[in-house]
């Protein structure tokens, strides 16, 4: 019998979906492994291949106990496809199969639907691990290290999710798209990730963690609406995918924490009020408030443009068919098909910002933006309350919908962070008052020097409140060579 709870290691490929009795899907697996391992050695973590890193790996789906945490080479890490358990006479949550129960196989005219958006989500898994694949050599301390290797670890597992599924469910199609998913690069002038945010670079500490709290939560939210799905194996391996997830927002919402909490407090020990002082403060070794919140500003409309145009007749389209759901779907109380409702887009209307009330269905992706905007703005209530607390008069904030936009209805439309509409001189003129400049950009990685003593941080950055698994502050998260 499966057990579809605990993993089971009688494959080469860790699973709890019955793989050693699926010869067809363990053979494909199996034949795609190598080229994945080769990706991750040449596009992985950067000269970080026999170090021994404290990672956790899931080796269970049961929510109480899922992970165990040791030391291992990443690239022997147990890569491993994992789908939270199945729920009971589940039904179809939304659209036109609403009620009816989930599908086990995808039905045939929802197939190349399903096909593109597991290739895109599959996109963004190993997307992120190529732009973060330099971070180890400038890590602030073994403990940030280890957070940024356990982050691509498990988005190496989300590749093999999605890889799982085009493997099962698509046949010859699915190997095609299966060894695409190795071939695009982010970044790449040939073949370049599909999506805008993931071929940016990351290319310091602080843009890390604004990618992991603000680009991997719009991850979240795709996810979100995906687990919602009728074709249940999608629902139930983005459930899992899910539990995984929080851990990388909480890096990302920790780490600038950490990185507010460090100027603050170099600004008070140095006697310093006034935060636009730039010059006295990166004098301290800090970044600069101003200087977070263009970070801030440049990460979080990246991340808006994830979601698509507001009014979208594909999102329409996924829905209905039941392809893909609300972000909690199931606890929304109304009739879950949308073909009477209205939702409020603000729209451009010449040249100025209308509220229109539109169909429900076209207006999902600004539906599902306005959730993830709730939860991405608790983020800078908890960093202006540290702000706060050390004493410092200064707010960070959530720049407008509109501003530094490039997909959607704002696309073609200068907006300062505050709403206000600007020609595009004033735009030229004001721009690098509100996004980073490549002189911001330098002088942050001039702080970008490698802490690898146990317990020791970089001085632009305060050490986390606790340990990675309850270890001590001066664990040794990271086995590095000595040489
Ligand atoms: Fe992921
Ligand atoms: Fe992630």
């Amino acid at each position: 019998m499966v057990d579809l709870i605990n993993v089971s290691y009688d494959t080469q490929i860790p699973n709890n979906v019955g793989l050693s009795s699926d010869k067809r899907v363990l053979k494909a697996l199996e034949k795609w492994h190598p080229g994945y391992i080769n990706w991750w050695k040449e596009l992985g973590p950067n000269g970080y291949h026999d170090e021994q890193v404290y990672l956790r790996t899931a080796v269970s789906v049961d929510p109480k106990g899922w992970a165990k945490f040791d030391y291992v080479k990443m690239p022997d890490y147990r890569w491993g496809i994992l789908l939270a358990p199945q729920v009971e006479n589940r039904v179809i949550p939304c659209g036109e199969h609403f009620g009816e129960p989930v599908w086990q196989e995808i039905p045939g005219e929802y197939r190349s639907m399903f096909r593109r958006l597991i290739v895109i989500q599959g996109d963004t898994e190993p997307a992120s691990v190529e732009q973060q694949r330099f971070l180890g050599k400038t890590a602030p301390s073994l403990y940030d290290m280890r957070n940024l290797f356990q982050v691509n670890v498990e988005e190496g597992r989300h590749l093999w999710a999605m890889v799982y599924l085009l493997q099962k469910y698509f046949g010859r199609d699915g190997r095609e798209e299966a060894n695409g998913l190795l071939q695009r690069c982010s970044g790449s002038e040939d073949a370049p990730r599909m999506l805008g945010a993931f071929n940016e670079e990351t290319p310091d500490w602080l843009s890390f963690f604004m990618f992991t709290y603000f680009t991997d939560r719009d991850g979240k939210m795709q996810l979100e609406s995906l687990a919602q799905s009728g074709f249940d194996p999608l629902s139930r391996t983005c459930r899992f995918m899910l539990t995984e997830e929080a851990h990388h927002m909480f890096v990302g919402d920790t780490g600038v924490g950490r990185v507010v909490r460090r100027t603050c407090e170099a600004m008070k020990e140095a006697g310093i009020d006034d935060p636009y002082n730039i010059e006295a403060v990166r004098n301290l070794g800090v970044i600069d408030l101003p200087t977070i919140q263009k970070k801030l500003n440049l990460h979080y409309t990246l991340s808006l443009d994830l979601f698509g145009s507001e009014i979208s007749t594909n999102a329409a389209n996924a829905f209905s068919a039941g392809v893909k759901g609300r972000y909690r779907e199931t606890r929304i109380d109304d009739d879950h098909k949308l073909l009477n409702d209205t939702y409020p887009v603000t729209r451009m209307v010449d040249g100025k910002f209308v509220e229109e009330q539109v169909p429900a269905l076209s207006a999902l992706n600004m539906r599902l933006r306005n959730d993830y905007a709730r939860e991405a703005s608790g983020g800078v209530v908890r960093w202006n309350a540290i702000i706060k607390k050390v004493g410092i008069n200064f707010d960070l904030k959530m720049p407008h919908q509109a501003f530094h936009r490039q997909i959607g209805e704002f696309a073609n439309v200068n907006v300062t962070p505050d709403g206000d509409i600007i020609s595009d001189a004033q735009w030229e003129a004001k721009k690098y008052e509100w996004l980073p400049t490549s002189a911001d950009g330098d002088f942050i990685q001039s702080l970008m020097v490698p802490v690898t003593e146990p317990g020791k941080y970089a001085g632009w950055i305060a050490p986390p409140k606790l340990g990675i698994n309850n270890q001590p502050g001066d664990f040794e998260y990271v086995q590095l060579h000595q040489s």
